[in-house]
């Protein structure tokens, strides 16, 4: 590729080839200026995840957030981003409620971020046929199984699913719904490994796993837990790969400390 070259968007298309070929790289971003970091680190997909909610507001939940925000950081991630798939979540209860209506909110996200695909939650007999609405509309679905934070009342809480027979042939039975619906990849939240690793080579889309072991052709984590700045958070599956609360607030202490001491600004910071 020349310098002047614009690298291609990765499409869904390569995102589906990865299956059974590489492992999909997968991390959510909220502003620009982390997309456009993420996007240069290489990854494959730059998620929008709902989880701004939680991360960025400080919301107990995800189910405050609304369409206006998910376009507002959906269009601000896509600013950043020249290489990578981005995904915006669908907020709660934005396509729950029909197909009409999920059309026109994925429809909005789309026009409105410049986004190349929603994704949502859920792959029950209600939310399967809205998934393949929107797919037929033209619009790239990826879904989201397993613990899925929309439903965080109804499923008591942040826990495992998919543990006994029954609950690990409901996923399985969702994961197949949503194949035929035409998701072109689906995230496998919270599941224990065994599980995640038998859907992933039972469906024919690429599993996107957080907390669902090493069998999933690929894995996605929230940006600011990875990087250590959402301290507090420490569920088994996280890893950190950064202190960054340490290095921000060491930065920030020196600079208070530099202002009181009116060693900034300097002659070399004036004009
Ligand atoms: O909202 C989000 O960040 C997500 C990921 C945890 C998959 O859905």
């Amino acid at each position: 590729m020349s310098a002047t070259e614009k690298p291609r968007a990765t499409t869904i298309r390569d995102i589906r080839q990865k299956k059974g070929r590489e492992p999909i790289v997968c991390i959510t971003a909220y502003d620009v200026l982390f997309a456009r970091l993420v996007d240069q680190a290489g990854v494959d997909l730059v998620l929008v995840g709902d989880s701004v909610g939680n991360v960025v507001a400080g919301q107990p939940t995800t189910l405050a957030v609304t369409m206006e925000q998910m376009i507002y950081h959906g269009a601000a991630v896509v600013r950043g981003v020249t290489r990578a798939m981005v995904v915006v979540d669908m907020p709660f209860l934005s396509y729950q409620i029909d197909a009409p209506h999920a059309i026109e909110n994925a429809g909005r996200i789309l026009r409105e971020t410049g986004a190349q695909a929603v994704k949502l939650e859920g792959g029950g007999k209600r939310i399967a046929p809205i998934v393949a609405a929107l797919v037929e509309c033209g619009v790239p679905v990826m879904g989201h199984l397993g613990f899925t934070p929309q439903s965080v009342n109804t499923l008591g809480g942040a826990r495992v699913q998919g543990r006994g027979d029954v609950d690990e042939a409901r996923l399985i039975e969702e994961a197949r719904r949503l194949e035929d619906a035409g998701v072109f990849a689906i995230v496998l939240e919270l599941v224990p490994a065994t599980l995640a690793r038998r859907i992933s080579e039972q469906v024919s889309v690429p599993t996107i796993g957080i907390g669902a072991g090493v069998g999933c052709d690929g894995q996605v984590l929230v940006l600011p837990d990875m990087l250590g700045i959402n301290e507090g958070f420490a569920p088994r599956f996280l890893k950190h790969y950064a202190s960054l609360a340490g290095t921000v607030r060491d930065a920030v202490q020196s600079y208070a400390d530099d202002v009181r001491a009116r060693r900034y600004p300097d002659d070399e910071h004036s004009f």
